[in-house]
């Protein structure tokens, strides 16, 4: 890139301009966007097939109500975040055709089972805890399309989060089995939860740059300290406990000292070993070939409707 240009557009990050589709980027700029933004929308995608699974199994209507308004959120955010990467000249098709093959990523947490209706309340409490921790400063980032997607998908989080959180109020003010079933997604959900704000900065390769570039406003490890020093509290006001007997409050910073996840199962996992990989990808795969007709006939109509208007 012309490194006088370059300058120019780093005069405008700094100033806190917001940069729009038809303005100069650097390519980098535009990749690491496609990149991370394309990821997001996979992971909302993705993350519909955990939750996904209990939406026929919910205990009551109303549970099954709000999760199912949850899941089709997801599809929704989905959608904000594929059209703010299509702005940056990808299509759907080929950011679909890339998460198919392995070119590209969806959050590591949705490799992990839900094995029991307590685990609808640890996603909704822990994951999409994590995930507002995430979205709130997205809704800032340099990019004009994906900072404005944030602001909608970020009203729709807490919703989430706060339906997650009633569910394990409601376990833990059960019986001992229910109690036990809560604990027991905690324990699960964690560590997970954790690893979703990426590797620890000294880890991570697109920090510096995105943080120049104000499309990562924070680091992976603020926001993880941020969620651990939120989270404790809660875990504690449900009387249940949190699976690190490493965690202590530490005075002197104001923080939870907190053991590290276990990076190499995160690398694992990250890289398509983990628990549900294959689980994930073979839903999606089978989705994009079951609609395939459907995508060939609404072709097939607009170029009729285009032949029709140029006759
Ligand atoms: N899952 C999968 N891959 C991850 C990851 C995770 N939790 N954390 C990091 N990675 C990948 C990165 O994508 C990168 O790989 P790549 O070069 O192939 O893309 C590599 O690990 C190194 O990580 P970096 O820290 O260098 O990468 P980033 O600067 O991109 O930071 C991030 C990672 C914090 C996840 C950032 O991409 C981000 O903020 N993304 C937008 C938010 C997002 O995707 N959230 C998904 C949560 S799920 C969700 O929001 C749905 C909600 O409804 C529950």
């Amino acid at each position: 890139d012309d490194p006088a240009k370059l300058a120019a557009f780093q005069v405008r990050i700094d100033a806190g301009e917001k940069i729009e589709p038809k303005d100069w980027m650097p390519e980098g700029y535009r990749k690491t966007l496609i990149r991370q933004v394309g990821q997001h929308a996979h992971s909302e995608i993705v993350g519909q097939l955990p939750e996904g699974n209990w939406i026929t199994r919910a205990p009551t209507l109303e549970r099954k109500a709000n999760l199912l308004a949850k899941v089709q959120d997801e599809a929704g955010h989905g959608l904000y975040l594929y059209c703010a990467a299509e702005t940056l000249g990808v299509s759907r098709d080929e950011m679909t055709e890339m998460l198919l093959d392995g070119r590209m990523k969806y959050s590591s947490i949705f490799n992990y089972p839900t094995l029991t209706w307590a685990d609808m309340g640890a996603v909704g409490w822990l994951v999409d805890g994590a995930a507002i921790m995430n979205q709130v400063p997205l809704q800032r980032t340099s990019y004009g399309p994906y900072a404005r997607a944030m602001v909608r998908v970020c009203k729709e989080e807490s919703f989430h989060q706060r339906q997650g959180f009633h569910i394990m109020m409601a376990m833990v003010n059960g019986n001992a089995e229910q109690k036990r079933m809560a604990q027991d997604a905690l324990n699960r959900t964690w560590y997970p939860a954790l690893m979703m704000f990426g590797p620890s900065d000294k880890d991570s390769v697109h920090s510096s740059q995105s943080m120049a570039w104000k499309i990562k406003i924070n680091t992976n490890d603020e926001l993880r300290q941020k969620f651990v020093d939120e989270t404790v509290p809660q875990a504690e006001y449900l009387g249940l406990t949190i699976p690190d007997e490493g965690l202590t409050w530490n005075e002197e910073t104001g923080h939870y000292d907190y053991t590290e996840p276990d990076w190499n199962e995160f690398f694992d996992v990250i890289s398509g070993n983990g628990p549900c990989n294959v689980d994930r990808l073979s839903a999606r795969q089978k989705a994009w070939d079951d609609g395939a007709w459907l995508r060939d006939a609404m072709t097939a109509h607009a170029a009729k409707k285009a032949t029709r208007n140029l006759a």
